[in-house]
Protein backbone atom coordinates (compact mmCIF):
# COMPACT_ATOMS: atom_id res chain seq x y z
CA UNK A 1 0.00 0.00 0.00
CA UNK A 2 0.86 3.40 -0.97
CA UNK A 3 1.98 5.76 2.02
CA UNK A 4 -0.20 8.27 2.63
CA UNK A 5 0.82 11.81 1.85
CA UNK A 6 1.61 14.36 4.56
CA UNK A 7 -0.40 17.39 5.68
CA UNK A 8 0.49 20.00 8.42
CA UNK A 9 -1.02 22.80 9.51
CA UNK A 10 -0.84 25.27 12.59
CA UNK A 11 -3.41 28.63 13.45
CA UNK A 12 -2.11 30.77 16.22
CA UNK A 13 -4.11 30.75 19.28
CA UNK A 14 -4.25 34.35 19.55
CA UNK A 15 -7.78 35.16 19.50
CA UNK A 16 -10.40 33.14 20.08
CA UNK A 17 -11.67 30.52 17.21
CA UNK A 18 -14.55 32.00 15.04
CA UNK A 19 -16.18 30.68 11.50
CA UNK A 20 -13.93 31.46 9.39
CA UNK A 21 -11.46 29.29 10.92
CA UNK A 22 -14.06 26.78 10.78
CA UNK A 23 -14.81 27.26 7.66
CA UNK A 24 -11.81 28.26 6.00
CA UNK A 25 -9.78 25.59 7.36
CA UNK A 26 -10.73 22.86 10.36
CA UNK A 27 -13.52 21.68 8.19
CA UNK A 28 -11.73 21.16 5.21
CA UNK A 29 -9.23 19.25 7.59
CA UNK A 30 -11.65 17.02 8.95
CA UNK A 31 -12.57 15.84 5.33
CA UNK A 32 -9.19 14.85 4.81
CA UNK A 33 -8.62 13.09 7.95
CA UNK A 34 -8.94 9.52 5.85
CA UNK A 35 -6.76 10.76 3.15
CA UNK A 36 -3.53 11.90 4.49
CA UNK A 37 -0.71 11.79 7.18
CA UNK A 38 -2.46 15.06 9.26
CA UNK A 39 -0.53 17.33 11.39
CA UNK A 40 -2.17 20.31 13.02
CA UNK A 41 -0.92 22.85 16.26
CA UNK A 42 -1.64 25.42 18.36
CA UNK A 43 0.61 27.82 16.99
CA UNK A 44 1.63 29.18 20.29
CA UNK A 45 5.25 30.11 19.86
CA UNK A 46 4.24 32.63 17.20
CA UNK A 47 1.80 34.46 19.19
CA UNK A 48 4.18 35.78 21.22
CA UNK A 49 5.68 37.79 18.51
CA UNK A 50 2.80 40.03 19.48
CA UNK A 51 2.27 40.36 23.54
CA UNK A 52 -0.14 38.52 25.20
CA UNK A 53 -2.07 38.01 28.50
CA UNK A 54 -0.81 34.58 29.53
CA UNK A 55 -3.90 33.31 31.11
CA UNK A 56 -5.89 34.18 28.14
CA UNK A 57 -2.89 32.08 25.64
CA UNK A 58 -2.97 29.26 28.20
CA UNK A 59 -6.96 29.31 27.75
CA UNK A 60 -7.08 29.96 24.23
CA UNK A 61 -4.58 26.98 23.38
CA UNK A 62 -6.57 24.75 25.56
CA UNK A 63 -9.50 25.72 24.44
CA UNK A 64 -8.50 25.57 20.65
CA UNK A 65 -7.83 22.05 20.91
CA UNK A 66 -11.05 20.93 22.75
CA UNK A 67 -12.50 22.54 19.61
CA UNK A 68 -10.57 20.60 17.11
CA UNK A 69 -12.01 17.70 18.56
CA UNK A 70 -15.57 19.00 18.69
CA UNK A 71 -15.73 20.00 15.03
CA UNK A 72 -14.85 16.55 14.40
CA UNK A 73 -10.56 16.07 14.10
CA UNK A 74 -10.14 12.12 15.63
CA UNK A 75 -7.02 12.36 18.03
CA UNK A 76 -6.57 8.81 17.12
CA UNK A 77 -6.29 9.61 13.32
CA UNK A 78 -4.59 13.36 13.43
CA UNK A 79 -1.46 14.33 15.49
CA UNK A 80 -3.05 17.31 17.13
CA UNK A 81 -0.08 18.99 19.21
CA UNK A 82 0.72 22.42 21.19
CA UNK A 83 4.10 24.11 19.31
CA UNK A 84 5.70 24.83 22.69
CA UNK A 85 5.82 21.16 23.23
CA UNK A 86 7.50 19.87 21.15
CA UNK A 87 11.34 22.20 21.46
CA UNK A 88 12.86 20.53 17.84
CA UNK A 89 10.29 23.72 16.35
CA UNK A 90 12.50 26.12 18.72
CA UNK A 91 15.66 24.20 17.37
CA UNK A 92 15.63 24.01 13.92
CA UNK A 93 13.78 27.43 13.76
CA UNK A 94 16.82 28.62 14.88
CA UNK A 95 19.01 26.58 12.50
CA UNK A 96 16.88 28.29 9.55
CA UNK A 97 16.97 31.68 10.70
CA UNK A 98 21.16 30.79 9.66
CA UNK A 99 19.52 30.40 6.02
CA UNK A 100 17.18 33.27 5.68
CA UNK A 101 17.98 36.47 4.22
CA UNK A 102 17.77 39.50 5.71
CA UNK A 103 16.26 41.43 2.39
CA UNK A 104 13.53 37.96 3.05
CA UNK A 105 12.37 38.72 5.87
CA UNK A 106 12.21 42.70 4.94
CA UNK A 107 10.09 41.42 2.14
CA UNK A 108 7.50 39.62 4.00
CA UNK A 109 4.56 41.86 3.65
CA UNK A 110 2.91 40.23 7.46
CA UNK A 111 6.02 41.47 9.02
CA UNK A 112 5.40 45.15 7.19
CA UNK A 113 1.75 45.30 8.41
CA UNK A 114 2.29 44.07 12.09
CA UNK A 115 5.12 46.11 12.44
CA UNK A 116 3.38 49.04 11.59
CA UNK A 117 0.19 48.16 13.49
CA UNK A 118 2.48 47.38 16.88
CA UNK A 119 5.09 50.16 16.82
CA UNK A 120 6.28 50.28 20.09
CA UNK A 121 7.13 46.26 20.09
CA UNK A 122 9.01 45.57 16.08
CA UNK A 123 11.01 42.50 18.29
CA UNK A 124 13.16 40.10 16.76
CA UNK A 125 10.54 37.28 17.09
CA UNK A 126 8.42 39.23 14.88
CA UNK A 127 10.97 39.70 12.07
CA UNK A 128 12.42 36.19 12.04
CA UNK A 129 8.58 34.33 12.55
CA UNK A 130 8.70 33.23 8.52
CA UNK A 131 11.98 30.83 9.65
CA UNK A 132 10.22 29.54 12.58
CA UNK A 133 7.21 28.89 10.51
CA UNK A 134 9.58 27.01 7.69
CA UNK A 135 11.13 25.01 10.79
CA UNK A 136 7.23 24.01 12.05
CA UNK A 137 6.97 22.72 8.22
CA UNK A 138 9.92 21.10 7.36
CA UNK A 139 10.61 18.77 10.71
CA UNK A 140 7.26 16.89 9.34
CA UNK A 141 8.60 16.38 5.58
CA UNK A 142 5.21 17.39 4.38
CA UNK A 143 3.92 17.07 0.84
CA UNK A 144 1.29 19.64 1.30
CA UNK A 145 0.88 22.79 3.47
CA UNK A 146 -3.23 23.95 3.29
CA UNK A 147 -2.69 28.15 2.34
CA UNK A 148 -4.62 30.55 2.94
CA UNK A 149 -4.21 33.81 0.91
CA UNK A 150 -2.15 35.70 3.73
CA UNK A 151 0.29 32.94 3.99
CA UNK A 152 1.20 31.99 0.38
CA UNK A 153 4.13 34.42 0.57
CA UNK A 154 5.41 32.77 3.97
CA UNK A 155 5.34 29.58 1.88
CA UNK A 156 6.99 29.93 -0.47
CA UNK A 157 10.19 31.53 1.28
CA UNK A 158 9.67 28.00 3.34
CA UNK A 159 9.99 26.32 -0.38
CA UNK A 160 13.17 28.60 -0.92
CA UNK A 161 14.93 27.89 2.38
CA UNK A 162 14.54 24.41 1.93
CA UNK A 163 15.90 24.15 -1.59
CA UNK A 164 18.73 26.66 -0.39
CA UNK A 165 19.37 24.37 2.60
CA UNK A 166 19.39 21.23 0.25
CA UNK A 167 21.20 22.87 -2.19
CA UNK A 168 24.31 22.81 0.16
CA UNK A 169 23.38 19.94 1.90
CA UNK A 170 21.94 17.29 -0.12
CA UNK A 171 18.16 16.18 -0.09
CA UNK A 172 17.36 17.08 3.74
CA UNK A 173 14.09 18.68 3.28
CA UNK A 174 10.89 17.35 1.21
CA UNK A 175 10.09 20.57 -0.72
CA UNK A 176 6.35 21.05 0.22
CA UNK A 177 3.68 22.49 -2.55
CA UNK A 178 0.76 24.65 -1.12
CA UNK A 179 -2.32 23.15 -1.13
CA UNK A 180 -5.08 24.92 -2.69
CA UNK A 181 -8.49 23.16 -1.55
CA UNK A 182 -11.17 22.88 -3.44
CA UNK A 183 -14.05 23.15 -1.60
CA UNK A 184 -14.22 25.92 1.58
CA UNK A 185 -15.20 29.22 2.36
CA UNK A 186 -13.21 32.63 2.11
CA UNK A 187 -15.62 33.64 5.23
CA UNK A 188 -15.81 37.98 4.96
CA UNK A 189 -16.50 40.06 7.95
CA UNK A 190 -20.10 40.48 8.52
CA UNK A 191 -20.22 44.18 8.90
CA UNK A 192 -17.25 44.45 6.77
CA UNK A 193 -17.56 42.60 3.84
CA UNK A 194 -14.54 43.73 2.25
CA UNK A 195 -12.34 42.48 4.70
CA UNK A 196 -11.73 38.47 5.79
CA UNK A 197 -13.65 37.59 9.20
CA UNK A 198 -11.50 38.68 11.66
CA UNK A 199 -10.94 38.92 15.84
CA UNK A 200 -9.80 42.57 14.82
CA UNK A 201 -13.51 43.28 14.01
CA UNK A 202 -15.91 41.39 16.47
CA UNK A 203 -19.07 42.65 15.39
CA UNK A 204 -18.11 41.54 12.47
CA UNK A 205 -17.08 38.08 13.42
CA UNK A 206 -18.72 34.95 14.54
CA UNK A 207 -16.64 33.19 17.47
CA UNK A 208 -17.09 29.64 18.16
CA UNK A 209 -17.79 29.65 21.84
CA UNK A 210 -20.46 32.18 21.37
CA UNK A 211 -23.89 32.38 23.07
CA UNK A 212 -26.89 31.77 19.81
CA UNK A 213 -28.63 34.45 20.92
CA UNK A 214 -25.47 37.19 20.13
CA UNK A 215 -24.79 35.14 17.14
CA UNK A 216 -28.09 36.00 15.46
CA UNK A 217 -28.21 39.65 16.52
CA UNK A 218 -24.85 40.07 14.27
CA UNK A 219 -26.15 38.23 11.52
CA UNK A 220 -29.58 40.75 11.73
CA UNK A 221 -26.96 43.23 11.52
CA UNK A 222 -25.27 42.10 8.56
CA UNK A 223 -24.43 44.75 6.06
CA UNK A 224 -26.27 43.66 3.30
CA UNK A 225 -25.96 46.04 0.06
CA UNK A 226 -27.08 49.75 -0.25
CA UNK A 227 -28.81 48.47 -3.62
CA UNK A 228 -32.60 49.09 -3.42
CA UNK A 229 -32.83 45.40 -4.80
CA UNK A 230 -33.74 43.48 -1.59
CA UNK A 231 -32.99 40.26 -3.52
CA UNK A 232 -30.64 37.37 -2.39
CA UNK A 233 -28.61 36.76 -5.69
CA UNK A 234 -24.89 36.25 -5.61
CA UNK A 235 -22.91 39.10 -7.17
CA UNK A 236 -20.10 39.14 -5.43
CA UNK A 237 -18.77 42.46 -7.29
CA UNK A 238 -21.91 44.42 -6.68
CA UNK A 239 -23.24 42.52 -3.71
CA UNK A 240 -20.49 41.40 -1.80
CA UNK A 241 -22.26 41.27 2.02
CA UNK A 242 -24.79 39.29 0.54
CA UNK A 243 -22.77 36.56 -1.59
CA UNK A 244 -20.64 36.63 1.71
CA UNK A 245 -24.05 35.22 3.69
CA UNK A 246 -24.68 33.06 0.63
CA UNK A 247 -21.42 31.31 1.07
CA UNK A 248 -21.61 30.92 4.82
CA UNK A 249 -24.80 29.34 3.83
CA UNK A 250 -24.20 27.06 1.22
CA UNK A 251 -21.05 25.95 2.99
CA UNK A 252 -22.75 24.90 5.94
CA UNK A 253 -26.12 23.13 4.03
CA UNK A 254 -24.01 22.23 0.89
CA UNK A 255 -26.69 24.15 -1.24
CA UNK A 256 -25.91 25.87 -4.23
CA UNK A 257 -25.79 29.04 -4.79
CA UNK A 258 -28.77 28.85 -7.60
CA UNK A 259 -30.64 26.49 -5.09
CA UNK A 260 -29.98 29.07 -2.47
CA UNK A 261 -31.63 31.84 -4.83
CA UNK A 262 -34.68 30.13 -5.77
CA UNK A 263 -35.40 29.07 -2.12
CA UNK A 264 -35.62 32.69 -0.81
CA UNK A 265 -36.84 33.91 -4.18
CA UNK A 266 -39.20 37.15 -3.17
CA UNK A 267 -37.95 36.70 0.43
CA UNK A 268 -35.88 40.06 0.88
CA UNK A 269 -32.87 39.87 3.48
CA UNK A 270 -35.20 40.74 6.32
CA UNK A 271 -36.22 36.56 6.27
CA UNK A 272 -32.68 35.57 4.33
CA UNK A 273 -30.10 36.97 7.40
CA UNK A 274 -31.72 35.05 10.15
CA UNK A 275 -32.08 31.94 8.28
CA UNK A 276 -28.54 32.09 7.71
CA UNK A 277 -28.36 32.73 11.38
CA UNK A 278 -30.37 29.91 12.46
CA UNK A 279 -27.89 27.80 9.87
CA UNK A 280 -25.16 28.86 12.43
CA UNK A 281 -26.06 28.31 15.60
CA UNK A 282 -27.66 24.60 14.75
CA UNK A 283 -24.31 24.13 13.11
CA UNK A 284 -22.12 25.49 15.88
CA UNK A 285 -24.46 24.27 19.07
CA UNK A 286 -23.23 20.78 18.88
CA UNK A 287 -19.28 21.69 18.48
CA UNK A 288 -19.80 24.08 21.01
CA UNK A 289 -21.55 21.21 23.71
CA UNK A 290 -19.02 18.98 23.05
CA UNK A 291 -15.98 21.33 22.74
CA UNK A 292 -17.30 22.67 27.09
CA UNK A 293 -17.90 19.25 27.46
CA UNK A 294 -14.10 18.08 26.58
CA UNK A 295 -12.52 21.26 28.71
CA UNK A 296 -13.86 20.16 31.33
CA UNK A 297 -12.41 16.71 31.21
CA UNK A 298 -8.93 17.65 32.16
CA UNK A 299 -7.91 14.38 32.23
CA UNK A 300 -8.62 13.56 28.47
CA UNK A 301 -7.13 16.80 27.24
CA UNK A 302 -4.00 16.25 28.87
CA UNK A 303 -3.97 12.88 27.39
CA UNK A 304 -4.51 14.09 23.54
CA UNK A 305 -1.86 16.79 23.80
CA UNK A 306 0.89 14.64 25.86
CA UNK A 307 0.41 11.70 22.96
CA UNK A 308 0.14 14.25 20.34
CA UNK A 309 3.52 15.90 21.23
CA UNK A 310 5.48 12.22 21.75
CA UNK A 311 3.97 11.70 17.71
CA UNK A 312 5.09 15.34 16.59
CA UNK A 313 8.51 14.93 18.25
CA UNK A 314 9.25 11.16 17.23
CA UNK A 315 8.96 12.81 13.66
CA UNK A 316 10.91 15.90 14.24
CA UNK A 317 13.89 14.19 15.83
CA UNK A 318 14.50 12.43 12.76
CA UNK A 319 14.66 15.50 10.59
CA UNK A 320 16.54 17.54 13.26
CA UNK A 321 19.02 14.73 14.04
CA UNK A 322 19.64 14.84 10.36
CA UNK A 323 19.91 18.14 9.78
CA UNK A 324 22.52 18.64 13.03
CA UNK A 325 24.59 15.77 11.49
CA UNK A 326 24.67 17.11 7.96
CA UNK A 327 25.85 20.98 9.27
CA UNK A 328 28.76 19.30 11.36
CA UNK A 329 27.32 19.48 15.34
CA UNK A 330 28.85 16.56 17.12
CA UNK A 331 25.79 14.08 18.25
CA UNK A 332 24.87 14.06 21.28
N1 LIG B 1 1.56 31.66 10.36
C1 LIG B 1 0.28 31.01 10.43
C2 LIG B 1 -0.79 32.08 10.68
O1 LIG B 1 -0.51 33.11 11.23
C3 LIG B 1 0.24 29.98 11.50
C4 LIG B 1 1.30 28.98 11.29
C5 LIG B 1 2.44 28.87 11.99
C6 LIG B 1 1.32 27.95 10.28
N2 LIG B 1 3.19 27.82 11.52
C7 LIG B 1 2.54 27.25 10.47
C8 LIG B 1 0.44 27.57 9.25
C9 LIG B 1 2.87 26.18 9.63
C10 LIG B 1 0.80 26.51 8.43
C11 LIG B 1 2.01 25.82 8.62
O2 LIG B 1 -1.93 31.85 10.34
Amino acid sequence: MDEKKVMLSGIQPSGDLHLGNYLGAIKNWVERTEEFDNYYFMADMHTITVRQTPADLRRRSLEQLALYIACGLDPEKNTLFIQSHVPQHAELGWVLQCYTMFGELSRMTQFKDKSAKHQDNINAGLFAYPSLMAADILLYQPDFIPVGEDQKQHCELTRDIAQRFNHVYGDVFKIPEPYIPKTGARVMSLNAPDSKMSKSIPEGCIFMMEKPEDIQRKFKRAITDSDTENCVRFDPANKPGVANLMSIYSAITGKSYAEIESEFAGCGYGKFKPAVGDAVVECLRPIREEATRILADKAYLESVYKTGAEKASYVATKTLRKVYKKIGFVAR
